[in-house]
């Protein structure tokens, strides 16, 4: 078998693999390893945006209170205070890389609400094309780095294991190649999440549970894989290819009536259609079995249709390829898989119980999700602690 050797290996090229990549010393040869095309992963995806307490009404203790209410209080608290602390310097750090989130007129950043948040914290870019933008960014930046060989349509096998230290891994390459040993004194996984086990979800096809079925296969600790987020509002067309309705739409003013048109979540919690994502969707998902529909709807007609437009673009587009109008259409929409919040234990710098082997983003359990993830915490969290994690391999290094 073909062997080549690195300093550092790192699987994925969502936000967590490419925020640790972009902030390791320049001089260490990595390997980035993506399934797909470079670009194109679950950060790509994301609408609602970036949470980080950057409002002049806002802190990261408030930040840190709502994460741990949404986690019905069984986050890490010492985890979720490290996660808050670092967003505002993950935010700089992406604006000084050339990431453009949208701004008011007199400059200042525009944030949004998202449910079971208790201010409006919620960067966004191009309206509801965040995870694109940011995606754009690192993408860019990597492609200047001279010491990073990027594979992009790689397929890993495996990590490679020898006398109780990740060593590397196999993978094929390119499609159909031979298999090749890639060694190196550390690996990364950041393949992301799990989507495509359910039979609905918000994911790309590339969500398949290959970091975790690795680290599972390599003997590391694996928790909390019984904590799955599905997202209460992901369109329900019968034959189209689902597509996630941004939680930020109700952010801004939607509601979700039952085949009577009632605003059935006003009955299910004071939050309403605000409550966290794991209490709407169950909502949702009652009130589905009552009326024996497949879906309830989603209303933004009491809203200003040109306002909704401009703010939620993308979504628009989307609908409007379906045959649906946003501003004006009743949407059909239920739950469906949308973030795995387990996956290999690791600590707030990636650390797993596996020596040699670093995990990021949605492939790592760190804790801070709890039992249901906040809105817009998981691109923080691929930021901060993939920074963090390169900070402390540069230091040790
Ligand atoms: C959304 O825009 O509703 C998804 C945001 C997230 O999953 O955090």
């Amino acid at each position: 078998m073909q062997r080549t050797s690195y300093d550092v290996i790192v699987v994925g090229a969502g936000v967590a693999g490419l925020a640790f990549t972009l902030s390791l010393p320049a001089d260490l040869r990595v390997a980035l390893l993506t399934k797909g095309a470079l670009g194109e992963s679950n950060t790509r995806y994301a609408q609602g945006g970036l949470s980080a307490a950057v409002g002049p009404d806002d802190s990261p203790e408030l930040h840190a209170q709502d994460t741990l209410a949404a986690g019905a209080e069984l986050s890490d608290e010492e985890a979720v205070d490290t996660l808050v602390a670092g967003a505002p310097e993950a935010v700089r750090w992406l604006t000084a890389l050339g990431a453009q989130f949208d701004t008011g007129p007199a400059g200042e950043v525009l944030l949004g609400r998202e449910a079971a948040h208790s201010r409006r914290r919620v960067l966004h870019a191009g309206g509801d094309a965040t995870g694109a933008e940011i995606e754009r960014a690192l993408v860019a930046r990597v492609r200047e780095d001279v010491n990073v060989d990027v594979f992009a349509g790689a397929f890993v096998v495996d990590l490679v294991v020898v006398d109780g230290r990740c060593r590397g891994i196999i993978a094929e390459l390119e499609p159909d190649a031979e298999l090749t040993f890639l060694e190196a004194p550390v690996t990364v996984l950041a393949a992301g999440g799990a989507g495509h086990l359910w039979a609905t979800t918000s994911n790309p096809l590339g969500a398949t549970a290959d970091g975790l079925a690795m680290a599972l296969r390599a003997g590391a600790a694996v928790a909390d894989t019984e904590f799955v987020q599905f997202h209460p509002t992901v369109l329900a067309v019968p034959g189209a290819t689902p597509f996630l309705v941004s939680e930020a739409v109700r952010g801004e003013g939607a509601f979700l009536r039952d085949a009577a048109g009632e605003r059935f979540m006003l009955g299910n919690h004071t939050l309403a259609e605000l409550a966290p994502r794991d209490v709407v969707a169950r909502g949702i998902q009652q009130q589905m079995a009552l009326d024996q529909r497949d879906h309830v709807d989603l209303d933004l007609r009491h809203l200003d249709p040109d306002e909704v437009r401009s703010r939620f673009p993308t979504i628009t587009h989307e609908l409007a390829n379906r045959g649906l109008d946003l501003a004006t259409d009743l949407l059909p929409v239920a739950p469906a898989a949308h973030y795995f919040i387990g996956g290999v234990v690791a600590d707030t710098e990636g650390q797993t119980s596996l020596p040699g082997l670093l995990a990021f983003g949605e492939a790592a359990s760190t804790g801070i999700h709890g039992a249901n993830r906040l809105a817009s915490n998981s691109l923080l969290e691929g930021l901060v602690f993939g920074m963090a994690g390169a900070d402390r391999l540069a230091e040790e290094w």
